[in-house]
Parts: C-alpha cells; sequence; structure tokens
C-alpha cells in the first residue's frame, strides 16, 4: 500500500516523485524501462537543454491556452536553474536563451535520482503495468508481473508517442480512455518534413542556411501567422533543423509553410540595383554571393527560371525570383514521424484537468503530468521545463 504511485520515471514523473517524497508521503515510481529518464539522457545531443530563460506561456500549444500559466508560474526556470546551481552543474545559455550543461545530461539525472533517493522515493525499473482499476473507496489497484500494489493518488507520467523505440507507449491516453477522460488528436511534433520530389533536393543534402518559416495558425475563428528564424538544415529525406522543427508544431498537413531564405535582405531592391549598375552579371552569379550555389541551381531549376544576365528580365521577372527565394513554399509530403519527433502534440484533454493540481476533475486521486497532456512546448528547454514544473505541482497535491 503506497500513498502516490507514479507511472512513468522520465522528467515529470521524477520531479513529481522528488516533491511528493518530500512531503513524506510514502511513494512508488514504477517505469517499464531499464533505466530512468532516458529521453533527458539523450536530449540536447547529449547535454540537455533543460530550461529557457526568456519562458512564457505562449511559447506553449494547448487547445486551452490558460493551462499553462498557474504551474509554470509556481515553478519557474529559475527554480530549476536554482536546484541545478545547488548540485554544481555547470551550464550555459546558447542563443535565444536556451540553458544546457557544460558536461553531461547525466548529470540533470543523477541530481534527480538523488533527490529521489534523499526523500524515501523508491525506484522499480522494469514494470509493466498490466491492469489497473479505482474501487468505490477511491484507491487504485495495480496489477504488474511482479505482483500487485495500491495507492491512493496514481500518477500518470509516462509521456507521448515520440521515440517508441526508447519505450513510448500510449499508456496515459488508454488510461484517460478508460476512466472517460478525452484525449485531443495525437500527433508528430518538433519533427523534420519530408518533401514530395525530395530526389530533386537530395544534392542539397547537409546544406544549413539561416531562413524564416511562417504558417498561418487558425486561433478560434480567426487565423493569425507565426513565424520563426533559424537555422534551416536540407536533409537526404527534406527539411530540418530548428527552424523547420518549431514549424512543424504549427503545421497541419495539406498546409502551406512559406521558407525566407534571405530573411535579412532585400532582394527585388538588390535585383532592381544590380540591373542598373551590372547589367551584364548573370543572375545566378549575384544570387551565389547571397546562398550557397547549389541551392540557388535548383530553385531556380524547379521554377523554371533561366540564368541571364541581369539586363535581360523584366520586372514582372525580377518579382518572381525575389518572392521564390522570400516566399519559397516547398511541398510537404509530411513529417518523419514518431520514430524522430522530440515532442507529440495533442494528449490528454486539459479541460479535465486541474491546472493547479493536475487531478483529474473527474477521478479522484487520478493525476496526469508532463508531456502525456495536450501541451506542447517550442523547441528551446521548454517541453522540459512543462515537466518540471507540471511534476513540481502535482507533487504538492498528491
Ligand atoms: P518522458 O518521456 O520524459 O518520460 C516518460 C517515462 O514513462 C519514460 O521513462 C518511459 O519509459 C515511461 N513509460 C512510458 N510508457 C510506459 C508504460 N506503459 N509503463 C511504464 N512506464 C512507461 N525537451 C527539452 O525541453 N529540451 C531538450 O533538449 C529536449 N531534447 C529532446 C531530445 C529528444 C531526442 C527527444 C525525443 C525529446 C527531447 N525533448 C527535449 C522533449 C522532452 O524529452 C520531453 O518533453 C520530456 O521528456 C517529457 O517528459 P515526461 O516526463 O512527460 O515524459
Amino acid at each position: 500500500m503506497w500513498d502516490v504511485i507514479i507511472i512513468g520515471a522520465g522528467a515529470s514523473g521524477l520531479m513529481c516523485a522528488i516533491e511528493a517524497g518530500k512531503r513524506g508521503r510514502k511513494v512508488l515510481l514504477l517505469d517499464h524501462a531499464k533505466r530512468a529518464g532516458q529521453k533527458i539522457l539523450m536530449s540536447g545531443g547529449g547535454r540537455c537543454n533543460f530550461t529557457n530563460l526568456y519562458l512564457e506561456p505562449n511559447n506553449y500549444l494547448c487547445d486551452n491556452p490558460h493551462f499553462v500559466k498557474s504551474a509554470l508560474s509556481r515553478y519557474t526556470q529559475w527554480d530549476f536553474i536554482a536546484l541545478v546551481d545547488k548540485h554544481k552543474i555547470n551550464w550555459h545559455e546558447r542563443e535565444h536563451g536556451q540553458l544546457f550543461c557544460d558536461d553531461s545530461a547525466k548529470q540533470i539525472v543523477t541530481m534527480l535520482l538523488d533527490g529521489a533517493k534523499q526523500v524515501g522515493v523508491q525506484l522499480q525499473l522494469q514494470t509493466e503495468i498490466i491492469a489497473h482499476s479505482q474501487s468505490a473507496d477511491h484507491l487504485f489497484t495495480l496489477q504488474t508481473k511482479q505482483g500487485s500494489m495500491q495507492c491512493h493518488s496514481l500518477v500518470i507520467a509516462t509521456g507521448g508517442l515520440s521515440l517508441p523505440k526508447m519505450g513510448a507507449t500510449p499508456f496515459a491516453y488508454k488510461v484517460a480512455e478508460q476512466y472517460q477522460l478525452p484525449v485531443k488528436p495525437t500527433r508528430a511534433g518538433l519533427v523534420p518534413f519530408t518533401l514530395q520530389q525530395k530526389d530533386k533536393f537530395a544534392a542539397l543534402s547537409g546544406i544549413s542556411l539561416p531562413a524564416t518559416a511562417s504558417c498561418e495558425v487558425k486561433v478560434g475563428k480567426k487565423s493569425k501567422q507565426i513565424s520563426f528564424s533559424e537555422a534551416l538544415l536540407f536533409t537526404h529525406r527534406g527539411l530540418s533543423g530548428p527552424v523547420i522543427l518549431q514549424i512543424s508544431n504549427y503545421w497541419q498537413p495539406g498546409e502551406k509553410v512559406s521558407l525566407d531564405l534571405l530573411p535579412s535582405l532585400d532582394l527585388l531592391h538588390i535585383l532592381q540595383t544590380q540591373q542598373q549598375t551590372n547589367p551584364e552579371q548573370t543572375l545566378k552569379t549575384l544570387l551565389a554571393k547571397q546562398l550557397p550555389k547549389r541551392v540557388v541551381e535548383c530553385l531556380l531549376e524547379m521554377a523554371a527560371i533561366e540564368n541571364l544576365p541581369l539586363k535581360k528580365y523584366h520586372e514582372k521577372q525580377l518579382i518572381t525570383i525575389s518572392q521564390l527565394f522570400h516566399q519559397w513554399s516547398p511541398q510537404i509530403s509530411g513529417t518523419e514521424g514518431y520514430r524522430t519527433a522530440e515532442v507529440t502534440l495533442g494528449g490528454v484533454d486539459t479541460d479535465f484537468v486541474s491546472s493547479k493540481t493536475f487531478e483529474c476533475k473527474t477521478t479522484k486521486g487520478l493525476y496526469f503530468v508532463g508531456e502525456a497532456l495536450d501541451v506542447t512546448g517550442w523547441l528551446g528547454g521548454f517541453n522540459f521545463q512543462w515537466a518540471w514544473a507540471s511534476g513540481w505541482a502535482a507533487g504538492q497535491e498528491v
């Protein structure tokens, strides 16, 4: 018999376990994997982008945009930074306020595991939950191959569907279904795009350049434009890099993404002035001064634009050329899917979960935290901060 059983020893589950343990609760933390915190270990290229300095609620996607506010304001990035500092883990800031460990993501996992141990949390790995139920007196009973166990509070911290090879499962959504909680449709987020004419772009694989990606997003009945400016990377199957991962959270199949490959230039103005001052210069020569030659050749070829001296183009053609590079709209066939996605969009409907306690509004004692919920952050440490904050908040209540 336990006060609290937490299923999922990832970022949110570990944080929740520590906080509940600090309050003197008898906590069992279960996971089916061999190791705790596997995604933390592989995150940020092994250095874990553990939070972000410039965190705002609008860095998150959730059908109820207000849902994230309470937890994020109660356990902030500064709280996690203080914890990391207390454990003498050195870190550094990269662009856009992203904070990474200087040495290794292992330090974050060790810090959390030590924290859990210190407050008496029992960690049980390689444990499969076969069945679970709640009795009339609100006690939960869990069946595992290692036997059955009971608890007053059950926390589901099993994350989303990304990286099934690392042990991701739809466990949280199945629990939600069992307790009649709606789940918002799920899809891969922070994920590379695949392109329809991928063979035509294969030669560009490995090229990286700064770009701005934009797409239309529906907000209620209105739509607004959302944009990100970061690096774009051509891959052998399509497009990746931070700018693509960011916009992938907002892209819906069948919709357009517009890419500005020269975000800091006014190409039309350059074309017009160069036409006057250097009319014999060819288009390709001019463009290759601003962009990798292979990218220029590929895009001109695909748009069937001839390479001529600048004097040969009339105004309308100059506008078309400028739009090709400022508003390139590649034909996206889809995404690389959960195999490579960093996160899962959608999840347990937040209308049915308290934003303060993370307890399910319709089932006493049942809690959902972390990525299992319909909350997804931008790239840059926002997803871990959500895991820490939601785990922390539930840890005060369970
Ligand atoms: P998390 O996935 O951490 O933990 C879920 C746990 O539940 C796992 O330990 C899993 O084994 C267990 N589990 C699942 N199903 C189970 C079942 N049926 N029974 C028992 N246990 C089960 N974010 C960020 O902010 N900065 C970054 O640098 C990165 N980098 C990054 C890289 C890669 C490659 C990925 C895939 C993801 C990231 N992320 C990230 C996202 C971040 O890892 C993610 O949002 C959090 O880990 C989510 O925390 P949770 O606790 O919700 O789930």
